[in-house]
């Protein structure tokens, strides 16, 4: 029995109540600052970052980085009694690289803790276990069970929605998730809570893709680096900086509907959350993926689905009927079925640039409160409008990037004096 402070606590504080309350008091005190201080690294906690579920987990690749204590959380994002405010489960944190120094880091769980519970008690349904089961057997048995089908795939996420077997075998070639023998698991498991760590790695930063740098998983956690302050924060921000993120924005949209030979890639949830601003470069980055629906265009070729090789327009049908938020009108069908789609031109036009643009009660969109010079004429409202609202009259949308882009690419002068 510890009773070394008890004589400490007799000359001190002389306080009528016993050492053992003394102990109890202290004992509490500690548990509740603990609590809500977190002085332990949450991070290496198991169970916290969900390594007691794996197989059925995001993967092991950086469990090193996490378990070491290597990666530390913000301040305030270590405050555990706070996790119930945060519904997106979303951390901020940072580590030491040895090269770069400090590096700013985002922890994500991709999906609430319900969305995370439902998925769990379907895992051990499909394993012919009882509903509470412990899912990381649940997945071993399930691993047997299921080879990868592209068919099977295309319902657990918008990346394989078009199926196709290259995008599958790419996709998973690029996990890397898959050391030792819950590679399967990890991938599946991962396609089926949300596919962006997927993503990341099948699109990388490095090969230019607007996407953030993924660093690697542990447990139920991804670690990511953080993209910088959210689009939402440049709304208010001088025009010549708006019309660069637009014209950014634009070639954001080309890059993932044209650049690579095989894929494009479109995306379905298009928000001021969803982009950040990198704060080196100024360049937009989409840091929410787990929308993102890619095509194989060579499976279109060969398949020769019905207008496959026609210019394919977006409609927004519901334009003049309610007004909503970031509200997009698409079909996975045109999407799949088509190789030349404007829906990334229809999107960022429509949702950010465009005045019909909407978020959070605001209305306007980034291009709002253009100086006199670039108005005057007219056209960069005409052409918003046709990129924003998608019409029969409009059928090259391949001249709204670059007309835009001209448009509202200020020359340096008038930079200064705007
Ligand atoms: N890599 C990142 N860099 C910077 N901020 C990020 C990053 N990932 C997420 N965030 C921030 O967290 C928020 C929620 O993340 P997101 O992936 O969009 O979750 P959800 O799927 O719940 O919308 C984003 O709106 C953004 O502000
Ligand atoms: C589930 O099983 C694994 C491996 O058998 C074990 O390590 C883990 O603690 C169990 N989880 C729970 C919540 O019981
Ligand atoms: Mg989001």
């Amino acid at each position: 029995m510890a009773l070394w402070c008890c004589p400490l606590y007799r000359r001190f504080l002389r306080a009528p109540c016993g050492c053992y309350t003394f102990l109890v008091i202290v004992t509490v005190v500690w548990a509740l600052l603990s609590m809500i201080f977190g002085f332990n690294n949450s991070l290496k906690d198991a169970d916290f970052i969900g390594l007691t579920a794996c197989p059925a987990c995001l993967g092991t690749s950086w469990c090193h980085q996490f378990l070491s204590g290597q990666l530390k959380l913000n301040f305030w994002w270590r405050l555990r009694l706070l996790n119930f405010l945060n519904h997106k489960q979303v951390f901020f944190g940072h580590f030491r690289d040895d090269r770069k120094g400090w590096v700013s880091v985002v922890f994500k769980r991709l999906a609430s803790a319900d969305e995370i519970l439902v998925l769990d008690q379907r895992l051990c349904h499909e394993a012919g276990l009882p509903g509470h089961c412990n899912v990381s057997h649940a997945v071993r048995f399930f691993e047997k069970v299921i080879q990868l089908n592209t068919e099977v795939a295309s319902g657990w996420s918008d990346v394989l929605r078009c199926p196709s077997r290259l995008l599958l075998q790419q996709l998973a070639k690029r996990h890397g998730e898959d050391s030792g023998v819950s590679g399967l698991a990890h991938f599946t498991y991962t396609l089926r809570l949300n596919p962006e760590p997927v993503i990341l790695q099948a699109f990388p930063k490095s090969e230019g893709w607007p996407f953030p740098q993924y660093l690697g998983a542990c447990g139920r956690f991804i670690a990511v680096v953080n993209a910088g302050p959210g689009l939402w924060s440049f709304v208010g921000a001088p025009w010549y900086r708006r019309a660069a993120l637009a014209r950014d924005l634009l070639n954001l949209a080309e890059k993932l509907t044209w650049s690579d030979l095989h894929f494009s890639l479109y995306m379905l949830d298009v928000t001021f959350d969803n982009f950040a601003v990198d704060p080196v470069d100024g360049h937009p980055v989409l840091v929410d993926a787990e929308n993102v629906l890619v095509v194989d265009r060579e499976h279109v070729r060969e398949a020769k689905p019905e207008g496959w090789n026609e210019w394919y327009e977006s409609d927004s049908y519901n334009e003049n009927d309610v007004p909503c938020e970031a509200c997009l009108t698409y079909s996975y069908t045109s999407l799949c079925n088509h190789l030349y789609h404007d829906h990334n031109f229809y999107a960022i036009c429509h949702n950010l640039l465009g005045a019909g643009a909407r978020w959070r009660g605001w209305q306007g969109g980034l291009l709002q409160g253009a100086p006199p010079y670039i108005t005057a004429d007219g056209r960069l409202i005409t052409l918003l409008q046709q990129c924003e609202q998608p019409t029969n009259r409009f059928k090259a949308p391949l001249n709204v990037k670059p007309k835009i882009g001209c448009t509202v690419d200020p020359s340096p002068t008038e930079a200064h004096t705007s």
